[in-house]
């Protein structure tokens, strides 16, 4: 169903209709299932959401990230509509089928690094991270894994110990499994060592080689996981240079390195995988999820054929993983990406965003930092510029006023003083400057 590509409010967000369904939910889903806005989604196209009250939303959550090519973009569902006639399941342990091999075939060629690579498709984040990492044990015959501070790397219990925050996501679920270690990301902003780029050298980088090599050992390291930019952690983007040192590292002390893209890839960033914009970083493996399939749930580990050859026939697996119907959505989105023009739209959109971003920030005392990278841009609010304590309040203010004036918003940050933009790449110009100046609005509300 295609709706209008402009905001209409009806009357109050949330209206009647989504109070309505507020109240069943209350009843029905756990309370530990957090939801940014209290809407509820009827019909949703392109970049604008319409809810069950006749509200049209601009949509800057972009289903968190999920949405790069646009909710429903056309291509996607006639393929998907295809599909749904031929077959909706066989599961890759009784028969496989095409769709899987194909998709398959697309990521070991579109996925940065030059080399004989596999593909093993899985339905989430989580569990691209989660297997991840038992490929690389198996690769290595080592157990350990280096993960970074503000790292998000999903919510099932591997993935939760390599997640870096405690509240929410890991308050009470502990005790995590072990071999976890965690060592400092280049969050510039907030620098651990009080330093500043580019004077600092890039010390960061310094402290995690020692750290492993004196702390862990690199002979026990499995897989180093980076995410190239922080999603949840709040779109944080190392300085020039970094993920290289990352990257060199890895290559000398011969650890597996994998690059997390399952937020930044898929376009979000200018590129296809946020990694191309780092000269020379070939990661060993990457993870792609989200944005992949345009809503449809698949996720996917590739990697270099000799480690992803590791584990034996029967150790990988998933009763859903690699569904048909995923799958087909998958080829349908990457034949978008490789020959439409989102990536140039990515561009534009990251342009825009940042000449906004950054005057707002120039007139908006909450606003700490600009920063991003590409369309993944944000801002992290503090009340006080000087101290940097973070606006946590103000964050969940913004993304409250923005809705009731029609645009949809999302928080991050290892502070929750973040606000983020996903917004689906195929949003017209006109339609995010109007969503920025809703934002521009709500700073001076929330500031
Ligand atoms: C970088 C990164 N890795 C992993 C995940 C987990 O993905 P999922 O929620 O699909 O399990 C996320 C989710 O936000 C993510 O941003």
């Amino acid at each position: 169903m295609s709706i209008a590509q402009e905001r209409k409010l009806a009357g109050e967000v949330p209206g009647p209709a989504s109070r309505a369904l507020e109240e069943r939910r209350r009843r029905a889903v756990p309370r530990g299932v957090g939801t940014m806005t209290p809407v509820y989604a009827a019909a949703a196209h392109g970049a604008v959401i319409e809810d069950v009250d006749g509200n049209r939303f601009i949509d800057f959550t972009g289903g968190l990230g999920v949405l790069n090519a646009g909710h429903t973009p056309p291509s996607v569902v006639q393929a998907v509509k295809e599909q749904v006639e031929r077959y909706l399941h066989t599961c890759q342990h009784a028969l496989m089928n095409e769709p899987y091999v194909a998709v398959a075939e697309a990521l070991n060629r579109i996925t940065p690094g030059d080399y004989d690579k596999r593909t093993f498709l899985v339905n989430s984040g989580a569990e691209a991270t989660e297997n991840v990492v038992k490929i690389a044990r198996a690769a290595t015959g080592r157990q350990g894994v280096v993960v970074f501070d503000n790292a998000f790397h999903g919510r099932t219990l591997l993935a939760l110990a390599m997640t870096g925050k405690v509240s929410p996501y890991k308050q009470g679920y502990q005790p995590f499994p072990s071999e976890v270690y965690r060592v400092p990301y280049a969050y510039c902003y907030r620098c651990p060592f009080h330093l500043t780029y580019p004077d600092c050298g890039i010390a960061c980088a310094d402290y995690v080689e020692e750290e492993i090599k004196v702390h862990v050992g690199p002979q026990n390291v499995a897989c180093v996981i980076v995410e190239p930019v922080q999603g949840e952690g709040g779109f944080i983007a190392p300085p020039p240079g970094w993920l290289e040192r990352i990257a060199d590292m890895c290559r000398r002390l011969d650890i597996p390195f994998v690059a997390d893209e399952v937020q930044s890839g898929f376009g979000r960033t200018g590129t296809l995988y946020a990694t191309e914009q780092h000269p020379g970083v070939e990661p060993d493996f990457t993870l792609s999820a989200k944005s992949l399939a345009a809503g449809l749930p698949l996720a996917a580990v590739t990697g270099r054929a000799e480690l992803m050859d590791a584990p034996g026939p029967g150790g990988l697996g998933g009763t859903f993983g690699g569904n048909p119907l995923a799958c087909t959505a998958a080829l349908a989105t990457i034949e978008l990406f490789e020959h439409g023009d989102l990536l140039d739209r990515a561009k534009r959109m990251g342009e825009t965003l940042g000449r906004r971003l950054r005057d707002m920030g120039e007139r908006h005392r909450v606003v700490g930092e600009v920063r991003g990278l590409g369309a993944m841009m944000a801002l992290e609010l503090v009340n006080d510029r000087a101290t940097k304590e973070p606006a946590k309040e103000a964050a969940s203010q913004v993304v409250a006023e923005t809705a009731r004036q029609g645009l949809l918003t999302l928080k991050a940050g290892i502070h929750d003083n973040v606000v983020r933009i996903l917004a689906p790449l195929v949003m017209e110009e006109q339609l995010l400057e109007e969503g920025l100046d809703i934002l521009d609005r709500a700073l001076g509300v929330a500031g």
